[in-house]
């Protein structure tokens, strides 16, 4: 799950993937394009929105996307056009630009919409990327799901 400072978006999508998925089948992470606010925990809204939701995400730490994240992961989820655009620039094969998908592409199929920066805005902001995120999540776990079977 990756948004730009993995403080907001992607703790929150980290956290409801989390709860969706077998922690003993499946590693989710999240991580930041900009490294800014590397070694914080989730902003305190991001934080509250998620108890409020009977999630507790208070223990992440923000880190950056590295190349190897490539390597590590089968998927890597994106909040928004310019994640998209910053995570795209550091795949370098076809197979690495295949992993890259804009989250709300699962629940919207070919409207590229955004997971909004929430960050300079009001709680109200919040709650709306938390519903946007429960409903992608649930998506993605469902396809997960499918595809065990
Ligand atoms: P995030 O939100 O990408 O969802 O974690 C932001 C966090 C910090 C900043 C911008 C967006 N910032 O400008 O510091």
């Amino acid at each position: 799950m990756v948004c730009l400072g993995n403080i907001c978006r992607s703790p929150l999508a980290e956290g409801l993937m989390r709860s969706k998925l077998n922690f003993t089948k499946f590693t989710v992470d999240s991580a930041g394009t900009s490294g800014g606010h590397k070694g914080q925990a989730p902003d305190k809204r991001s934080i509250a929105v998620a108890n409020k939701n009977g999630l507790d995400i208070s223990n992440q730490k923000s880190r950056k996307l590295i190349k190897e994240d490539f390597k590590n992961f089968d998927i890597l989820y994106v909040m928004d056009q310019s994640n998209y655009n910053d995570v795209m620039a550091l795949a370098i094969t076809e197979e690495e630009k295949k992993k890259v998908v804009k989250i709300l592409d699962e629940v919207f199929p070919g409207e590229n919409l955004d997971v909004p920066d929430p960050y300079f805005g009001g709680s109200q902001g919040f709650e709306n990327i938390y519903r946007m995120l429960d409903r992608a999540t649930d998506v993605i776990a469902k396809q997960i799901d499918n595809r065990i079977e």
